[in-house]
């Protein structure tokens, strides 16, 4: 069955046209850069309206299932190290009908995830904007009443810029900008922290813990939660995307993935149980600005504008890592000749221009016009078909090659890798049921475009 042709190992951990200029620091940047974004600014609210307190369970739950997906990437990642992250390990060990999907699920992720945190990123920097005079419409797109949301579209084209100058020069403004990220958290946890009142968790899981609608038609409870959540979590795998620049990809991929997901993993606990424990959740749950809100509420609105100030200067990084992951997929995409190859062509910098400025176009376009909770849920619908995907991927290959090579080596494979696996789709369907069927709608016509175009043109290079 051609449909399930698999891409050999060999091709894909062949030379590339990429310029080899990364190592481990910079990838743990890329990952924290990537990971650290809206999910802990903005969507601490949205799961706190969710869950209550217990969104901190919702955390843990979101947490472990991402800490195994990074454990089963940091396997492949290791061992394919090519750019088409998610998409070429599915292309290699499952074949090519459902490599496509993976791949057209990655194209919901990173797209998705550009346009969701270019809105927030607006939603801060309009804060700052309009009592200068910008003009309200032009900081919300027509379904919050606007025309368009030219801040989200700007940061997409200064960020695409950047990317397009060349790889080394954003990575290293990236590490710059996660210090500044990370400051502003733990400054967060150390303001939040003392006041801390156990009144504040009470009742701790007032809607339950699988998902159930509420009387006002919101789905509610921990897993709904976790659900929204999981946005915090993801982004590590971005680095997996950079294979091909990467120095020494097999081992700088494992310490990227694995030390990345840890750092993130931590700060995170620390900052939710920070929040809920500082304020009640009603009084937070539905700001667009959580923490800073908490750090006003407490007394300290001096914090709080800091803590605003450092997400308009670094939450940029996340739209870095995802613009250049989206980048690098397309582009590996086009090489197989899935979509169009002239798309793939590098520029002397070392740099897929014209791929990075089609995504950047996109993406730019949704920030411009879409509203920030529907665009989300979707981009974590396509995630959790990657990780999911990656998980089998690491499970499959274990039994069909295992004593094949491996630079890094998931502890517990069967379990980790199950737990993988079965967390995505409960995760999956405890989204919102419209997120569902929208997912399946994008995947259906995933498949006609690859049935119209890419079936025949696939290229099979030996
Ligand atoms: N994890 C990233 C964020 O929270 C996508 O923005």
């Amino acid at each position: 069955m051609d449909l399930l042709r698999r891409k050999p190992i060999e091709v894909e951990q062949r030379g590339t046209a990429l310029a080899r200029t990364l190592s481990w620091p910079h990838l743990v940047a890329l990952g924290v850069g990537a990971i650290v974004g809206t999910g802990i600014l903005t969507l601490i609210g949205v799961g706190a309206d969710r869950a209550g307190p217990s969104v901190i369970l919702s955390f843990v739950i979101a947490g472990t299932i991402c800490a195994c997906a990074a454990l089963a990437y940091a396997e492949m990642a290791t061992m394919i190290p090519a750019s088409g992250s998610a998409y070429t390990y599915s292309y290699v060990v499952l074949g090519e009908v459902i490599a496509w999907t993976i791949g057209w699920s990655l194209i919901l992720e990173y797209s998705l995830v550009v346009s969701t945190v270019a809105v927030g990123w607006s939603g801060y920097a309009s804060a700052l904007l309009t009592p200068l005079g910008f003009p309200l419409a032009l900081t919300n797109g027509p379904a919050l009443g606007g025309l368009v949301n030219v801040p989200a579209v700007v940061i997409i084209a200064i960020v695409a810029g950047l990317l397009m100058l060349g790889t080394k020069e954003s990575a290293t403004l990236n590490a710059m900008l996660v210090v500044v990220k990370i400051v502003a958290l733990a400054i967060f946890v150390a303001v939040a922290l003392p006041s801390f009142q156990s009144s504040n968790m009470e009742p701790f899981m007032p809607f339950g813990f699988g998902k159930s609608m509420s009387a006002d038609g919101v789905e509610r409870g921990v897993m709904a939660a976790a659900a929204i959540i999981f946005f915090a979590f993801y982004g590590f795998d971005a680095i997996s995307t950079a294979a091909e620049e990467t120095k020494n990809p097999g081992r700088d991929l494992a310490i990227g993935i694995v030390g990345s997901m840890i750092a993130c993993v931590l700060i995170y606990m620390l900052v939710a149980v920070a929040a809920v424990g500082a304020l009640s959740f009603t009084r937070f749950a539905d700001s667009p600005e959580p923490l800073a809100l908490i750090l006003r509420e407490i007394g300290r609105p001096g914090f709080a504008t800091f803590l605003a100030a450092s997400a308009v200067i670094a939450l940029p990084t996340v739209l870095l890592g995802f613009l250049f992951g989206q980048s690098r997929i397309f582009f590996v995409m086009a090489r197989d000749g899935l979509i169009p190859a002239a798309l793939a062509k590098v520029s002397r910098r070392g740099t897929p221009v014209r791929i990075t400025l089609a995504t950047a176009a996109l993406v730019a376009i949704i920030a411009g016009v879409m509203p920030i909770d529907a665009i989300a849920a979707l981009a974590n619908a396509g995630t959790l078909a990657a990780f999911a995907a990656v998980c089998i991927c690491m499970m499959v290959m274990r039994r069909r090659a295992p004593d094949a090579p491996r630079t890094f080596r998931t502890p517990l494979a069967p379990v980790v890798g199950t737990i993988g696996v079965l967390g995505c789709v409960y995760l999956f369907f405890s989204l919102p049921q419209r997120t569902q069927w929208y997912f399946l709608i994008w995947n259906l016509v995933g498949l006609a475009v690859y049935f119209l175009y890419g079936r025949r043109r696939a290229v099979h290079a030996e």
